[in-house]
């Protein structure tokens, strides 16, 4: 659990500002400056951070290039009053209904899969429910908290909880980021990870967002907290963390890992229980899968548990890069020392 709410807070500001998000410099009037924390704070971030910044790129296209100039005014014209009112509304006024079928392509539950493009190549994933307008994440990744969050801001909804599937050793989580900008937000992770965060889930318990729920299954041996998280939503989805790869696995040759126990655990939570679609937590080339598909194709764990167990001894993989600031934090909920 963090600890108490005013000590967790003051040192995941402190360290937040100190960390990898800097300040975003914003264009506004045709002036520049560096918004400071309190800025941020004081304006409602991400609304306000857009609406400055789409006000700036407005500008900017409209002195720096002639040419751009005339595009920009023959594509007026040509708009008319469609045009001039986009321009003139600011973002926040701009939040789509989320109870918009248009929105999300069907009435059934929100969906996005997020991926990170700062390199460690992990997808998160956003969930909502379009009628109570409640989210989750799953697996926020810290360089990535502006950009999730402004997904979340743009679908009118309200995050309600942030999820990690395990304790990550390539990428620092964003729960403390986004608990900082958010402090309704409560962060949640398997009690077997020893991990602190808000709630600490056990094996079998659901978690509420709206009228949607996703249950928490425990599927460890990548590590020992590791759980996959089952919506009934979308014909069943499994978001298996590094449980289960696309045609691949987690790799078991540190953090407590266990090829025998990740066998166990694939087989008994996810190959042999209802869910249609898998969705890891990292990209191996495909963005999802299905799980007959991996019950199938899986070259490591369509194979005897023994076979299984050689395969993953014999990987010879590299030390991971970032595990020795990566797992620290995300014990930590994601702050950095
Ligand atoms: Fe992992």
């Amino acid at each position: 659990m963090c600890q108490s709410a005013a000590s967790c807070a003051s040192l995941k500001l402190r360290k937040f500002t100190a960390g990898k998000l800097t300040a975003p410099v914003i264009q506004y009037k045709g002036i520049s400056f560096q918004a400071s924390q309190r800025f941020l704070r004081a304006t409602s971030y991400q609304s306000s951070l857009g609406s400055f910044a789409h006000e700036g790129s407005l500008k900017s296209m409209q002195v720096a290039n002639s040419r751009s100039k005339a595009i920009s005014m023959r594509a007026q014209s040509r708009a008319g009053a469609h045009l001039s009112s986009f321009q003139s509304e600011s973002p926040t006024s701009k939040k789509l209904e989320a109870s918009s079928g248009d929105m999300n392509g069907t009435r059934g539950i929100i969906f996005r899969q997020l991926f990170d493009t700062s390199g460690s190549c992990t997808y998160t994933y956003l969930l909502g429910d379009p009628g109570a307008k409640e989210a989750i994440l799953i697996d926020p990744v810290l360089e990535m908290v502006e950009r999730d969050l402004a997904v979340v801001d743009d679908l009118g909804l309200e995050l309600k909880y942030v999820l990690n599937t395990h304790c990550h050793a390539d990428h620092i989580t964003g729960s403390g980021a986004i608990k900082n900008l958010r402090p309704t937000v409560k962060s949640m992770i398997a009690e077997a990870s020893g991990a602190r965060a808000d709630i600490h889930l056990q094996p079998g318990e659901t978690v509420h967002f709206g009228d949607r729920h996703i249950e928490a299954r425990a599927t460890p041996g990548h590590t020992d907290g590791c759980m996959t998280f089952v919506s009934r939503d979308n014909g069943g989805m499994a978001f298996t963390g590094d449980a289960l790869l696309i045609r691949g696995c987690g790799r078991t040759d540190f953090q407590q890992g266990s090829a025998e126990t990740l066998f166990d655990s694939v087989h008994s939570q996810i190959f042999s229980r209802a869910s249609r679609f898998a969705y890891p937590a990292m990209i191996t080339g495909r963005h999802h899968s299905t799980v007959l598909e991996e019950k199938t194709f899986n070259p490591r764990l369509t194979k005897s548990k023994e076979e299984f167990r050689s395969i993953m001894q014999n990987l010879g993989l590299p030390y991971p890069e970032k595990i020795d600031a990566a797992v620290p934090a995300n014990m930590a909920c994601g702050i950095q020392d």
